[in-house]
């Protein structure tokens, strides 16, 4: 005879149902969104966007860390903290996605999904912002639809995130 289901969950099922959460990192400069070239990068806060995020996310059934820093190496750290507590990272490294080896290299240590992020089309502007370390290392890009490009990075990262753990 099978022994009967516990009729509580044990904390090994739980741990089952609850997915990571979703990383979303912000670099330089973009605490400033609203005020920083708002014909370019829009009038939503960065505020706004977690918000944003935080919707989208929460309805493919997972939790954002949302953070922002000026600072290459805690971008870093933070790359690095998603490697082992993240399900998937959405990454809009700004001005270091253009020049950063050591994010490049923080990233190809990741196993989860990347996302690139922009909120303008950095092809489509001067020709140092055409090439990127993030690119080069991510599952895809959306670039582009300002701060819709985050919720649907954080879409594409939540069905991917799903992919892999299927
Ligand atoms: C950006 C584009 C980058 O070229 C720029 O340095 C930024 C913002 C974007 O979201 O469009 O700071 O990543």
């Amino acid at each position: 005879m099978t022994p009967a289901p516990p009729r509580y969950k044990t904390a090994e099922s739980l741990a089952g149902q609850m997915p990571k959460p979703i990383y979303v990192l912000s670099g330089p400069n973009l605490n400033l969104l609203g005020v920083r070239e708002p014909e370019i990068y829009g009038s939503d806060t960065l505020d706004d966007i977690r918000v944003r995020c935080e919707r989208r996310a929460a309805s493919f059934g997972h939790e954002v860390v949302f953070r922002q820093s000026n600072h290459e190496g805690e971008l870093i750290d933070w790359v690095q903290e998603a490697r082992t507590n993240g399900s998937a990272l959405v990454l809009n490294a700004a001005g270091y996605g253009h020049t950063s080896v050591a994010l490049h290299d923080a990233l190809k240590t990741l196993s989860i999904p990347i996302v690139d992020c922009h909120l303008s089309n950095p092809a489509a502007r001067e020709r140092f912002r055409h090439f990127s370390y993030v690119s080069r290392v991510a599952k895809g890009v959306v670039s582009g639809f300002g701060a819709v490009s985050y919720e649907l990075a954080v879409e594409a990262a939540a069905r991917m995130a799903a992919a892999v753990s299927a």
